[in-house]
């Protein structure tokens, strides 16, 4: 191991911290949020089955990817590709990944923040007695609503800020140790509820047999990009913590390990969601107000709904926060080691910048009208990232570990200078030379409207 490939100060005490906190990145409003209706507009499991195969075939080795080229230098996202490729293009796509992490994080943090109004008020009894046009109303006046919810963002940066400012090993990895568990735990007593309603399996019907009908273009492509998404690729957060993965720790295993996790945890949204939602009559395909405005709706009218109502918005509050942590790392870790910066003043300032995104990302949705090319900075932002900066990130990241680094050094990193058996080397490289790159590009020139592959 040269000089280049040195170890840093920083790293994670065990295995299990290893994928408590990578899982914990993954594991976000993607998979709580969002997973369950996207899922539900796009024809449910027909959805689900193409999404698992991009989650394995393109996730998981970019995944794998991003983990060698963190683990390899032991570098900020910036850092490792300098690193690697000093002097050439590739130390810009660094800064991509931490644009995307102003930018993510900015939106992350506006819907996260929603999450702590909805744990509060499912704490009054007034909360649940409205009505449905009433909870449909009530989202919608919340978001507009200028300074609650600027509050409620800035609580949450806050308690990021906190984490992420202990450090890696007492901050990070302890907090997803404990987490993480608790947060299955959660899940899974939603889940036991949700199918012992009566007129559950209707919506365990709906979430598990493919109706190919509902399928387009337009959902395989989004299934791509929410395999990269949730599986939190394309921007360095996996890098940045493959940077603090010991040097006898299995990369391919312990990545297969976090994308299990995160999958599974998006199936057991599913399965906690759809059966509520059919055994009381509700509509699926509600798109982004599913969980603040349909949910409501169920927890109202199942037994002890109110507890379990409590429980899920603690969970969605649980799960935005290991994987804010994990973004605001990213900055964290290039303030740190480029600028030179203690950790706690490069936390702090991070936090600060990004605050005041994601306020005018919060204000944009109401009172304050911030448009540009006819969004509204809100959106502005999401698009950005999800159809710009993580595709693009997720493709340079397969062009530089598929045809930058040699195959030799990859190989090195993946088996531990050859100590580990990987018998399944061939099939990773060629994943991450052909598949992967070849699938994003499509979903890259598709989101742009360049050409429509299957029109
Ligand atoms: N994966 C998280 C989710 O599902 C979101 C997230 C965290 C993310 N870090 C990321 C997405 C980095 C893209 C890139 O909610």
């Amino acid at each position: 191991m040269g000089k280049k490939e040195a170890k840093r100060k920083d790293q994670f005490g065990s295995k299990f911290g290893i994928i408590a906190a990578a899982a914990g990145s993954a594991v976000g409003l993607g998979n709580i949020w969002k997973f369950p209706y996207i899922t539900g507009n796009n024809g449910g499991a027909a959805f689900l089955i193409v999404y698992l195969f991009f989650i394995f075939l393109i996730g998981f080795p970019i995944m794998t990817s991003e983990f060698i080229i963190g683990r390899k230098t032991g570098r900020n996202v910036h850092g490792a590709f300098e690193r690697l490729a000093p002097g050439k293009t590739w130390g810009k796509f660094g800064y991509l990944g931490i644009f995307a992490a102003f930018t993510i994080l900015s939106f992350y943090c506006v819907v996260a923040g929603w999450s702590i109004e909805y744990l509060i008020n499912s704490l009054s009894n007034s909360f649940w007695e409205l009505t449905p046009q009433q909870y449909s109303d009530l989202f919608d006046s919340l978001v507009v609503s200028g300074i609650k919810p600027v509050i409620y963002l800035v609580i949450f940066m806050s308690l990021t800020a906190l984490i992420v400012m202990a450090g890696v090993k007492d901050g990070i990895e302890k907090y997803a140790k404990i987490l993480m568990p608790f947060l299955l735990l959660i899940i899974i007593i939603l889940d036991i509820r949700a199918i012992t309603l009566p007129g559950a399996s209707k919506g365990l019907e709906f979430f598990f047999r493919p109706d190919f009908s509902k399928l387009n273009a337009h959902a395989v492509l989004e299934a791509l990009g929410h395999a990269f998404f949730s599986l939190s690729l394309g921007m360095g957060v996996l890098i940045t913590y493959g940077a603090y993965v010991g040097k006898k720790e299995n990369l391919s295993t312990t990545a297969l390990q976090v994308t299990i996790a995160d999958t599974v945890i998006a199936i057991l949204a599913g399965v906690a969601i759809f059966p509520a939602v059919f055994a009381f009559d509700l509509n699926p395909g509600a798109g982004p107000g599913l969980v603040y405005k349909t949910l409501p709706i169920v927890f109202q009218q199942m037994p002890a709904g109110h507890f379990f109502g409590f429980m899920f918005f603690l969970l969605l509050l649980i799960a935005a926060l290991t994987s804010s942590i994990s973004l605001l790392e990213v900055v964290v870790a290039y303030f740190v080691d480029e600028l030179k910066m203690v950790r706690k003043n490069a936390t702090i300032m991070a936090a600060a910048l990004i605050t005041i995104l994601s306020i005018l990302c919060s204000l944009s949705l109401g009172s304050v009208k911030i448009n540009l090319f006819g969004l509204s900075f809100f959106d502005l932002l999401d698009k950005i990232s999800s159809n710009f900066a993580l595709p693009i990130g997720g493709f340079s990241i397969a062009i530089f570990a598929g045809w930058y680094l040699k195959r030799k050094s990859v190989k090195q990193e993946l088996t531990n200078n050859n100590t580990l058996q990987v018998k399944w080397f061939g099939i990773f490289m060629f994943l991450v030379k052909w598949l992967a790159p070849f699938g994003i590009g499509v979903v890259f020139l598709y989101k742009l409207g360049l050409f429509n592959l299957f029109k």
